[in-house]
């Protein structure tokens, strides 16, 4: 018998556990040997046992070999933020990719985002060291922008993009800037047969609107990497059709890219797309990949023929769109 693979579900709050649980019946569906061990975290956790991710959860993630995570409310930062340190996940995934019957920006959208996870902006540190005025540290070392350089170029190769563009501000960001673009430069080197360029982030932002196409993989800092993502998934129309990856020493941890979406929660009317383009990246990150191409398969045939939720223009509810992929996959 195959070996089955420990999963950590932490559903969390808001629309979190309804589109995780359409993950969850999608992932069911392929046969792949999974056991599921649920966890909580987030605001209602916090309400009921004082912590936004107790240790149970924490050993939990730690113990499996992925997580896959539906949204934490306010108490976002101390979950998703802790469990990505935790996890020792320093690589976050975004693709964006523009689906056919989806109404968009940019129907020629397709791109991966790699976004350096453990450093930069958001774990340099704030100071404020007189009022009315306060700082923040950015760290960027030659080690961590290496290791996300390389990855985004064997990211580049395993799924078959030909650009690596490193995006940069090193115009102005004249030290940690450099940091990063040697050690982008040093993997280019090591990866020849991708064409790599950099580009500043500001034009970057700009050509991503009037020209997508130009980009396939993108490589960034963690701020950068934050916006742009964003921008991204509204070339394709939104955030319902963005998943993510988190990536790094540890357990790989899965996530939508949106949050709680507390207008539509407990209405069982959130889109799951996001969630069960996530079971398939850790399906393919599992060594799974015929079953995640064909999970794949099935969202982008449901949302062509407009079976989709409400948001997308559809009449599926949450697990009616669940429902709808099983249908088609394998079919
Ligand atoms: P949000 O992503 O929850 O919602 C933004 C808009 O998108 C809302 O109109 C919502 O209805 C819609 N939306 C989001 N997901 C959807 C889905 N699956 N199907 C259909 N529509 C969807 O972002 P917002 O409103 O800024 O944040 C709400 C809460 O979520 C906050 O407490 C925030 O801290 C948390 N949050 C958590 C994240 C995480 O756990 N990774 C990420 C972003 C926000
Ligand atoms: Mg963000």
């Amino acid at each position: 018998m195959s070996k089955r693979h420990e999963i950590a579900v932490i559903g969390g709050d808001g629309v979190g556990p309804e589109v995780t649980q359409a993950a969850l019946a999608v992932l069911a569906a392929t046969g792949a040997p999974l056991n599921f061990t649920h966890y909580q975290a987030g605001d209602d956790c916090l309400e009921q046992t004082g912590q936004a991710l107790p240790q149970a959860t924490l050993d939990g993630a730690l113990n499996s070999e992925a997580v896959l995570f539906g949204a934490a409310g306010a108490s976002a930062a101390d979950v998703i933020l802790r469990l990505r340190a935790e996890l020792k996940a320093w690589a976050n995934l975004r693709p964006s990719k523009a689906y056919p019957g989806v109404d968009c920006l940019r129907p020629e959208t397709d791109m991966m985002i790699v976004r350096e996870n453990s450093e930069g902006m958001y774990f340099g540190g704030e100071d404020e060291p007189e009022p009315g005025k306060a700082t923040a540290t950015r760290v960027i070392t030659d080690h961590a922008s290496y290791r996300i350089a390389r990855c985004a170029f064997e990211f580049a190769i395993q799924a078959g993009y030909g650009k690596v563009t490193a995006v940069h501000k090193v115009n102005v960001l004249k030290k940690t800037d450099k940091v990063f673009l040697d050690a982008c430069r040093r993997a280019a080197a090591e990866f020849k047969q991708i064409q790599y360029e950099e580009a500043l982030v500001d034009s970057v932002a700009m050509r991503m609107v009037m020209k997508p196409q130009d980009f396939q993989v993108i490589v960034t800092t963690n701020l950068f990497g934050d916006v742009l993502s964003d921008l991204a998934a509204g070339l394709i129309g939104g955030l319902g059709m963005c998943p993510s990856a988190n990536l790094g020493d540890g357990p790989a941890l899965f996530e939508p890219v949106h949050g709680t979406a507390p207008d539509i929660a407990g209405q069982g009317k959130a889109n799951p797309t996001a969630a069960i383009l996530c079971a398939a990246m850790m399906l393919r990150h599992l060594g799974y990949a015929e079953m995640a191409a064909s999970v794949e398969a099935a969202v982008t045939g449901c949302l062509a023929s407009g079976q989709t939720t409400a948001d997308l223009g559809g009449s599926l509810g949450t697990m009616g769109m669940a429902q709808a992929v099983i249908a088609r996959m394998g079919a």
